[in-house]
């Protein structure tokens, strides 16, 4: 932040400026009055400096008399040096103060529906309605200049690296990615609509078709989907795509980004390379495809223990090749109470049911199915889990293996924090690869992309079931979230034509919806692959802020509202017409 010459930014008041005279811009944060002596913290986005106004100047001191917080005002005067017992240690200016000589209200402000300064909680609704006014709040302001050099530091670092950055298309056409588009009317070509991109996907691969090779974007994409803490309507991604490449290729170009990015920015050193781990491995281990491997606490299969049970429910899950997983508790003396809360937690994250088993220090046990389990069950247990100990408790589910394991990777992650068993200082990035191709959506009766359909299988997939083939994709984790995701393409048109056709795209629909792709891929398209990263969670974990709400400068609410302007709003009958559009009653 620059100074000039007719302005000093508040948060560069230094010693050089002691026994000058300078003019502040900025906003009151705050204001003692002394009675004959007023204080004022002055606050511009450089900072805060303390301004005094005193009778050694009866004008100024009578306009600081009617100055209120989040006033604008323009002051002038000579800065001094503070005496030793009034420095404040916690600001960065706090050893100088401006001595008020003159100044000007440029604005007045009315009481604010919540205060700038104050660091307790204040609705989200009400900082969103008045969003403006929460972004002059320090560590929002802090959150978009994070994010600005993040950004600087991805555009550097590809510039250097050889790539060209090109804008897509925001009016385009849907292109199955998986996410629900949003629609935009067409008025000149009634009854059509544009498709809101939910990425660059296809485009950034025809660039590679024309022969660009190294494509980057810093894309704004759209989803209609239900929003998470970690989703919006509306994101950021930095978007990339490469020619003649392998994973690899794209693998070490994300880690030296990685690298780059946290020593310019962060001032730190990661360790690359990140593992990279087989997508059934961190499953069946973890439960998710994104594992937060800060700590430990597996998933055990313990499914062999009840193989000749008398439990009703638990014989006919297995009848029914249904599974049973648990987790396991360290803790020793759990109380009834903490049982409960571990069984109402499952149920909360979508469980039925919870099955725990505590076991006292003497190898005895009680469960709410005690009487169906063996004497000896701690032996048996502790042959399926190693290191299980007496004095230790099982959680288990039982159920069909996906959702279960998905419903224990949950709780899981519930459990890491209710035990405080994750640092929130490490940084733990890692690649999942060895993804499925497909994946059966059992609702819709038909087999659909794990990533999208423009990912190449992987070799030897022409004798497999769709269930076993593989896909030559990866991404990205950082701390449990998906940071980023991609995959080599399929750049020939056979290939791509038969993934169509596992998925229900028959030959006349893959015409009529990426007819232009195809015929790209029989006029000389290169092999290729990308990545996306999500920019916005990524900020989001760098700035430990809870939602990436709060590193968008303009985000919308979990419904999907802009509360400032208030869209989406209603349109008129007048405006319908021009877009051709009815409602029915
Ligand atoms: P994918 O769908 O995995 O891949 O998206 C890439 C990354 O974008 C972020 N992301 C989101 N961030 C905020 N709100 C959302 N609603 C949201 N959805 C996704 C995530 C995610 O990992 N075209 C492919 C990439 C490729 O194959 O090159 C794609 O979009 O961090």
């Amino acid at each position: 932040m620059h100074t000039s010459s007719s302005r000093t930014e508040c948060g560069l008041v230094e010693k050089k400026h002691v026994g000058q005279n300078i003019t502040l811009k900025g906003w009151v944060a705050r204001r003692r009055d002394h009675g004959g002596l007023i204080f004022v913290d002055l606050r511009d986005r450089s900072g805060y400096v303390q301004v005094v106004f005193n009778e050694s100047n009866k004008e100024a001191l009578s306009v600081a008399d009617d100055l209120r917080s989040e006033y604008v005002i323009e002051v002038e005067g000579k800065v001094v040096e503070r005496s030793s017992e009034t420095v404040n240690k916690d600001m960065p200016t706090g050893a100088y103060e401006l001595v008020a000589a003159k100044v000007n209200i440029l604005n007045k402000s009315k009481a604010l529906p919540f205060m700038v300064e104050d660091n307790e909680h204040i609705d989200e609704e009400l900082r969103l309605k008045y969003r403006y006014l929460d972004l002059r709040r320090r560590n929002m302001l802090n959150n978009l200049k994070i994010r600005h050099d993040v950004v600087l530091a991805m555009r550097e670092f590809f510039g250097k690296s050889g790539f060209m950055e090109v804008e897509t298309p925001l009016l385009t056409k849907n292109t199955m990615e998986g996410a629900r588009e949003f629609l935009v009317p067409s008025r000149i070509h009634p009854k059509s609509f544009y498709s809101l991109p939910q990425s660059p996907q296809l485009y950034k691969q025809l660039l590679m078709a024309s022969g660009l090779e190294k494509y980057f974007q810093i894309a704004r994409c759209f989803r209609d989907e239900d929003l998470r803490a970690d989703r919006q309507p509306e994101f950021t991604q930095l978007d990339l795509e490469m020619s003649f490449i392998k994973e690899d290729d794209i693998i070490n170009l994300i880690e030296n980004l990685m690298s780059y990015i946290f020593e310019k920015v962060f001032k730190l050193k990661i360790k690359t390379p990140f593992p990279r781990l087989k997508y059934e491995y961190v499953f069946d281990k973890f439960g998710s495809d994104k594992p937060d491997l800060r700590f430990d606490l597996p998933i055990h299969n313990v499914t062999k223990l009840f193989e000749s049970t008398e439990l009703t429910f638990i014989k006919s899950v297995l009848k029914s090749g249904g599974q049973v997983g648990a987790l396991v508790v360290e803790k020793t003396n759990l109380t009834r109470a903490e049982l409960d809360g571990f069984v109402n937690k499952a149920i909360e994250l979508g469980a039925k049911g919870l099955l725990w088993v505590r076991f006292h220090e003497d190898g005895t046990f009680d469960s709410p199915v005690a009487k169906f389990l063996p004497e000896d069950f701690l032996k048996q247990v502790q042959a399926s889990i190693p290191n299980f100990k007496a004095g230790q408790t099982l959680l288990m589910m039982a159920g069909e293996y996906k959702d279960t394991w998905t419903l224990l990777g949950r709780l899981r992650l519930a459990l890491g924090h209710q035990f405080n068993l994750i640092d929130t200082k490490e940084l733990n990035f890692s690649w999942v690869v060895d993804f499925p191709l497909l994946d059966y959506d059992a609702e819709e009766k038909r087999w659909v992309s794990v990533h999208h359909p423009f990912t190449s299988p992987q070799e030897g997939w022409e004798n497999q079931q769709p269930g076993e083939m593989k896909a030559r994709a990866y991404d990205v984790v950082l701390n449990g979230v998906e940071l980023g995701g991609g995959s080599i393409r399929i750049h020939n048109p056979d290939i791509q034509t038969k993934v169509f056709e596992m998925l229900g795209i028959d030959k006349e629909l893959a015409h009529q919806m990426f007819g232009f792709l195809l015929e790209a891929q029989e006029l000389g398209f290169p092999p290729h692959g990308g990545i996306a990263l999500g920019l916005d969670r990524f900020i989001m974990l760098m700035t430990e802020s809870p939602s990436i709400r709060d590193v968008i400068a303009f985000p919308k609410t979990q419904r999907g509202y802009e509360l400032m302007m208030q869209a989406p709003s209603e349109i008129d009958e007048k405006k319908l017409r021009e877009y051709k559009l009815q409602f029915k009653k």
